[in-house]
């Protein structure tokens, strides 16, 4: 027989025919984390005992705390991976309420972009008017909000999950849809990448650990346009050699943008990208391009970040998109976990990330995604030790 019950607020008694108010919760159920299992007294307690305890003995099986071998979550028994990582459960997809605008594809089975995909081998690219301008531009302020939001949780101990959810719930506040969720069927709202993962991680319960860098893509659609940005961040304590390759990757972003103009060829953008990356020792994957983004999630022009790409067509005034260079420290070569998203390096060495979206103007360009005066702590500049 298990010790008197500790006082708790007012409840109903779990004794069937009991509808007395319950003060008192099982100690073992509040040790286990199991919620319910009120009683009104030790006599509604005792006589209950006997069905009540089979509850305490399924958890602990199932968490393995009565001492059994826990079995650790493989969903692919038998998959050799290339690094250290594993994935985790992940929770069940999140809601957008009715008031919120979807995209086509939130609500087809298998998530397919309509719009998208008959524009699929068009090499044109748009030219937005002043009022599409100033549509994209809201979607990209409130995508960069969100981005920002979500970098303040980031911690050790802290899920990518959690991440989704602050991601997610942002977004709602902002009458904004997370352009990620249900993409191709993708099941969350953002994309969170660890270490490996060089980008489309799918947030999981995985606690993120000291010394873990993690990029955390976000998009958003508002009003018709998407906005689409990451980041990659630092978890508690990260060694030099990441940061480095953190920093080195910004920079490759920035350099590559200090030349869109128009009349400049997208596949310059590779080149610039490369030869940075490449001086400091790195590689550039070449599986992932930037975009163009407006009223598409994904369209015209592809933006390799590789040297030496045969990409189509020149920057004009009022063309959008993105460029988001994965650089490796290792091989540039990428593999597809087994769930057909995750994608991370062959060697299982570190790959970072950051994305802007762009607007090419008529002397330069404007990046829409910008870090805002309330932005917080840019982890890409941490000083080395
Ligand atoms: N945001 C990513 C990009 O930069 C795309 C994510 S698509 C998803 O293009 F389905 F993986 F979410
Ligand atoms: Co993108
Ligand atoms: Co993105």
């Amino acid at each position: 027989m298990a010790d008197g019950g500790v006082e708790i607020a007012t409840r109903t008694c779990e004794t069937v025919t009991c509808e007395k108010p319950a003060k008192l919760q099982c100690p073992t159920c509040i040790k286990l984390g199991i919620n319910g299992s009120f009683f009104c007294s030790q006599d509604c307690f005792k006589g209950n005992w006997s069905e009540h305890k089979k509850i305490h003995k399924k958890i602990k099986k199932q968490s393995g705390a009565d001492g059994s071998a826990m079995k650790p979550y493989n969903p692919w028994p038998g998959y050799i991976f290339t690094g250290k990582l594993r994935p985790f459960p992940t929770t069940p997809k999140r809601e957008v309420p009715e008031r919120i605008a979807r995209p086509d594809y939130a609500d087809h089975p298998e998530g397919y972009p309509a719009s998208e995909m008959t524009m699929r081998g068009n090499t044109q690219i748009k030219q937005l008017s002043k009022d599409e301008i100033e549509g994209l531009r809201t979607a990209c302020r409130y995508g960069r909000e969100v981005l920002d939001i979500a970098a303040k949780i980031i911690d050790v101990g802290v899920t990518a999950d959690e991440i989704d959810r602050v991601v997610h719930e942002a977004c709602m506040e902002r009458d904004c849809y997370p352009s990620p969720l249900n993409y191709y069927n993708f099941p969350k709202s953002c994309c969170t990448s660890v270490n490996e993962v060089i980008c489309h991680g799918i947030p999981d319960t995985r606690p993120l650990e000291d010394g873990d860098i993690v990029n955390v893509d976000v998009t958003v659609y508002h009003n018709g346009y998407h906005g689409d940005l990451n980041e990659t961040f630092f978890v508690g304590k990260v060694d030099d050699r990441s940061k480095q390759l953190v920093r080195v990757t910004h920079e490759c972003l920035m350099h590559a943008i200090n030349e869109v103009k128009p009349g400049v060829r997208y596949r310059e953008m590779g080149n610039i990208i490369q030869k940075h990356a490449q001086a400091h020792g790195y590689s550039v994957v070449k599986t992932y391009c930037g975009h163009g983004i407006h009223k598409l999630f994904h369209t015209a022009p592809s933006v390799p970040h590789y040297a030496k790409n045969k990409a189509i067509g020149v920057m004009k005034p009022g063309h959008t998109f993105t460029i988001e260079p994965m650089i490796s420290e290792g091989t540039w070569k990428d593999l597809t976990w087994p769930d057909n998203w995750t994608a991370v390096t062959q060697d299982g060495k570190r790959s970072a990330q950051f994305e802007h979206t762009l607007l090419v103007t008529e002397t330069g360009c404007e990046i829409l995604t910008q870090r805002q005066e309330n932005s917080g702590r840019p982890h890409f500049m941490d000083s080395l030790m």
